[in-house]
């Protein structure tokens, strides 16, 4: 079965087609941030916009790439939630009229789903799918969640972000100090030449909610506006900040994410989203003993429409269909189908 999916929940306008819920045949992924990087941000006005402008092509250029006629795809997947409003209802109208017009089934998918099934696609040195039930550590610019996964659509939020999310902390502390949009990627490649431990920023301790939750908004502000007080060497680089806060914000993530293993006794670990593409968290997660840790390819981890597609085969191919009746959803909404 091949499946077209769409994702147009941010700043990416995607389109990619997967057969069999594995095999990416295409993965167009047209991104918008050289017309958000002025702004810091996405801009979702402009966002909305450009997915309109773009939509038609991205999903044309993916049949053109892999080959394939419009009458290819046997069923068609669309992210609908969570997102910005706009966008999404650019790929979820385009879906729906795509899945009409050519008289296939469809399905709505959720994005945080969608990226913990970037890692059961088909790449070069990617191991075969762990069983389940298996822990997700989800980490994107708008959600931090460490979850206990049940199947391809039930998963248990254990623990989240009390404030901000982790891929936010880093755009944020990155656009503060100039170092270029979205701010994960110019973070990770600063940190590699710093010294990690030329600042002490405080790795946050919660005395209330879940063991596995994590704040972000006091090591944002210690990193931003509170420098001075965590140096501990007298001469300090862009590096050596961008190290000390890469280092302290992932490790919180990795703290609370061993609390999850510790209490279920489950030792596999499933990451997504696109800090998890990030070099320390993975060198820290990949040193852990007696956890096994899977970790989607590094241009899997960001938006893209394979893991939409992949995870829309699980749904299409059990005959799970969405009505048409559907409609976004800028939150998380359980349950879709
Ligand atoms: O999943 P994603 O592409 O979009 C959302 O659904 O939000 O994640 C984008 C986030 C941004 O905050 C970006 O700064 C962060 O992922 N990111 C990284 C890295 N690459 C992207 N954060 C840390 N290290 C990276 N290497
Ligand atoms: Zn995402």
């Amino acid at each position: 079965m091949i499946v077209l999916g769409i994702e147009s929940s941010c700043d990416e306008c995607s389109a990619a087609l997967v057969q069999d819920g594995r095999q990416i045949l295409s993965n167009v992924i047209a991104t918008q941030i050289p017309f958000h990087a002025p702004w810091g941000g996405v801009v979702p006005e402009i966002a909305s916009r450009k997915h309109a402008e773009w939509i038609s092509s991205v999903v044309n250029e993916a049949f053109q790439r892999a080959s394939l006629p419009l009458e290819a795809a046997d069923g068609v997947a669309v992210t609908s939630q969570p997102g910005l409003m706009g966008s999404l209802l650019v790929g979820l109208s385009f879906a729906k009229a795509f899945a009409w017009a050519r008289r296939v089934p469809f399905t709505a998918c959720d994005h945080m789903l969608a990226h913990l099934y970037a890692s059961r696609l088909d790449m070069p040195g990617i191991q075969t799918p762990p069983p389940y039930p298996f822990l997700a550590l989800l980490v994107s610019g708008g959600h931090t969640l460490i979850c206990r996964v049940e199947d391809f659509r039930t998963m248990t939020v254990l623990g989240t972000t009390v404030d901000d999310a982790a891929g936010e902390a880093f755009d944020k502390v990155s656009k503060h100090y100039g170092w270029g949009y979205p701010g994960g990627k110019h973070i990770d490649e600063y940190a590699r030449t710093g010294n990690a431990a030329a600042f002490a920023f405080p790795v946050p301790k919660l005395h209330h909610g879940s063991p596995y939750d994590v704040s972000y908004s006091g090591l944002k502000t210690a990193a931003i506006h509170q420098c001075e007080f965590f140096r501990k060497q007298a001469e300090t680089t862009a590096a050596d900040l961008a190290a000390s806060f890469q280092k302290a914000a992932i490790d919180v993530l990795i703290r609370a994410l061993l609390n999850a293993v510790q209490d279920t006794g489950i030792t596999t670990i499933v990451t997504g989203g696109g800090v998890a593409a990030n070099s320390y968290l993975r060198s820290c997660l990949a040193a852990q003993q007696n956890v096994s840790c899977i970790f989607p390819a590094p241009e899997l981890c960001g938006d893209n429409a394979a893991m939409v597609a992949g995870l829309g085969f699980e749904y299409l191919s059990r005959g799970i269909y969405t009505p048409f009746s559907v409609t976004a959803n800028p939150r998380r909404a359980f349950r879709l189908s």
